[in-house]
């Protein structure tokens, strides 16, 4: 994709050159635009040295405005696939959401037909402050989007709301807004779940298992990379990804009951968590002591998350679960898909520490049809995006 960067005038401008430097590392180009106060505090010199473009912008070397057989501004609007402001001044906010164009990445902003992409920062006040809201509020209503700050530590010192946002969720927005949107997942509402269920003992000890959760958050960006609306049930620590609504869970009743409060509104489920299928009888509410002799811990079944929602749904919502099996994988995963009456199963061959926590994977995918065409193997993240393409392939046909 092409690129074009526009920073402002505020600290956070020195993470711009650690964002350009990744997005040049993910296979875009990149070109910079600079304001004058964005000039303070990054030099045109390290962004050009890091993209290997050049920067734009009001440095007196490079000439703001300077006399070109090209248009610059319109130039650049035009190259850009896509342009993110990060940092974004409050100052900038105002600037393009009332559509004033006093410099280069203002009028470029104005002049584009790409996408826009805002990663606003400032001091807690600042962003707290109702015209800046507004002036938010205004460019979403433009179809812009925007990398919400994070809070923390501020430079001004002050603790709170302003931080820009990581410079790994500023590129994972990038990624959502750069992927082309598939037919049959557009404007889908899909329900995910992903990673492992913990199932405490005591307040102390959990039972647990090896899923990271992995499989699931690369699922959730995928489809919401194709442009479905994804909902992301999540047990585990990993983060969600952006632009993904994200509901934190433990155990597995705690699961269900956040999937249950989801599933009339989605138009399908992909049920890739690891499921705890016991938990203990009893949690204990101090922790529990050592005592002589060998000890007994009973188990009852957990609710089967999968066949609820399956046997719950209404007509037109599909379900795709995961079968992970150490051995005769498709005639267990062929009985799974019968008895919970599911659209399609994902297989996955848990054997020799593949599948948890391992970098690359196969997925085979069965449906009523039988086996498909094995996806993989592939790190998960492309895996993610084959099982996605696969699926909306499957709903585009099913649409016609
Ligand atoms: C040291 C310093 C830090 C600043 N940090 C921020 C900031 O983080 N966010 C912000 O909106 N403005 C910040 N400002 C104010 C902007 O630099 C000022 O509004 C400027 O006019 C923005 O111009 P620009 O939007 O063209 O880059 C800061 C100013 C100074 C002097």
């Amino acid at each position: 994709m092409q690129i074009l960067l526009g920073i402002t005038g505020g600290v956070a401008a020195y993470k711009s050159a650690d964002l350009a430097r990744l997005l040049v590392h993910q296979g875009h180009r990149v070109r910079c635009v600079l304001t004058e106060a964005g000039a303070r505090f990054i030099t045109p010199l390290t962004l050009s040295s890091l993209t290997g473009e050049p920067c734009y912008g009001a440095n007196p070397d490079l000439g703001e405005w300077r006399a070109q057989p090209v248009v610059e501004h319109i130039d650049l609007a035009r190259w850009a696939d896509l342009v993110v402001v990060a940092p974004a001044t409050a100052d900038m906010l105002g600037k393009a959401a009332n559509g004033l164009a006093p410099d280069l990445l203002s009028t470029v902003l104005l002049a584009t037909r790409a996408p826009i992409l805002w990663a606003p920062a400032m001091n807690t006040g600042m962003w707290e402050h109702p015209a800046v809201q507004a002036n938010l509020a205004r460019l979403r209503s433009f179809g812009h989007g925007v990398v919400e700050p994070g809070a923390g530590l501020l430079a001004c010192g002050e603790e709170g709301a302003g931080k820009l946002a990581d410079i790994a969720v500023i590129a994972d927005a990038i990624q959502c807004h750069g992927s082309p949107r598939l037919p049959g997942l557009t404007g889908q509402r899909v329900l995910i779940t992903a990673g492992p269920t913990r199932e405490d003992l005591d307040p102390v000890r959990t039972l647990t298992n090896r899923s990271t959760g992995a499989m699931g958050v690369e699922l959730a960006r995928a489809f919401r990379d194709a442009g479905a609306a994804v909902t992301l049930v999540l047990g585990g620590d990993l983060a969600a990804p952006w632009g993904v609504e994200a509901l934190r869970v433990r155990s597995a009743q705690e699961m269900l009951a956040a999937c249950q409060a989801q599933w009339g509104l989605a138009d399908g489920l992909v049920a890739a968590a690891a499921v705890a299928d016991q938990r203990p009888e009893a949690t204990l509410p101090e922790k529990a002591k050592k005592t002589a002799g060998p000890e007994q811990l009973v188990l009852v079944r957990t609710p089967d998350i999968l066949a609820t929602l399956a046997a719950a749904r209404r007509p037109g919502q599909w379900t795709i679960g995961f079968a992970a099996e150490s051995e005769r994988h498709l005639e267990h995963a062929a009985a799974k898909l019968r008895s919970k009456g599911l659209d399609a199963i994902l297989v996955n061959d848990v054997q020799a520490g593949r599948a948890f926590g391992a970098q690359a994977n196969t997925l085979t995918p069965l449906t009523a049809a039988g086996p498909q065409t094995p996806l993989g193997p592939l790190p998960k993240d492309q895996l993610a995006r084959a099982v996605a393409q696969w699926w909306a392939q499957q709903l585009a046909t099913r649409q016609a």
